[in-house]
């Protein structure tokens, strides 16, 4: 085990299944809300967001908050980016930026407001992916929920090497922080 690097590090962190998915085929978070856990606990999550500046997500995952938790006020107090070709509402009640500029684009308007602090890939994998194509994640964080789903959304799909720095058990999750080992061109 290692010690991982200071901030700002951009991190995909995210819960997912056994078998890779972060979501079943139509959107369900059940088999994840449902379970128990620590957040003071190992590798909590209160601990990580209090480093996070900003986050970005994809459209899926934003119109899951809107259809699951749009009743709420919106979770989270750093901007964040929506990276998207959909004519989501404008809303004055966060700071929620839509985007389809390119990946290096986004990520280097986060880091200028992020003002030293780690930026959060929320998800889906394929937006993560993306972020490791061009060379810009540089960590993994995963809660590993105690389900196979068989199908569903994928965590990753891409093929990358990573290296395990910190391993936890979090109530019902085993959690793992990777660092993404960069490619050698
Ligand atoms: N388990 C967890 O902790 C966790 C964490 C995060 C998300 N989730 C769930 O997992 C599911 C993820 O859905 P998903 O895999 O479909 O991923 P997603 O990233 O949420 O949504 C994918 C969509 O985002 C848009 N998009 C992504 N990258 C883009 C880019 N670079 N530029 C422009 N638009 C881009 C595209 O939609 P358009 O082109 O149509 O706009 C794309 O079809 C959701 O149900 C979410 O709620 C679970």
């Amino acid at each position: 085990m290692t010690t991982p690097s200071t901030s700002p590090r951009t991190i995909y962190n995210t819960a997912t299944s056994l078998d890779g998915y972060i979501a079943t085929t139509d959107h369900s978070l059940d088999w994840l809300l449902s379970r128990e856990s620590d957040e003071a606990g190992p590798m909590d999550f209160t601990e990580f967001l209090a480093g996070v500046g900003a986050i970005v997500m994809g459209a899926n995952t934003y119109q899951w908050i809107l259809d699951n938790e749009g009743a709420e006020p919106w979770p989270y107090e750093v901007p964040c980016w929506v990276c998207t070709h959909r004519d989501f509402p404008a809303r004055t009640d966060a700071d929620i930026r839509f985007t389809r500029a390119d990946i290096p684009e986004v990520h280097k308007a986060m880091t200028a407001v992020a003002a030293g602090k780690n930026l959060w890939v929320v998800g889906g994998g394929e937006l993560a992916g993306a972020f490791t194509d061009h060379g810009l994640l540089d960590e993994i964080i995963v809660s590993i929920a105690p389900v196979t789903l068989g199908a569903g959304a994928p965590l990753l799909p891409r093929e990358r090497e990573l290296r395990v720095t910190e391993v936890a058990g979090n109530g019902e999750f085993a959690c793992v922080r990777y660092e993404v080992v960069r490619q050698q061109h």
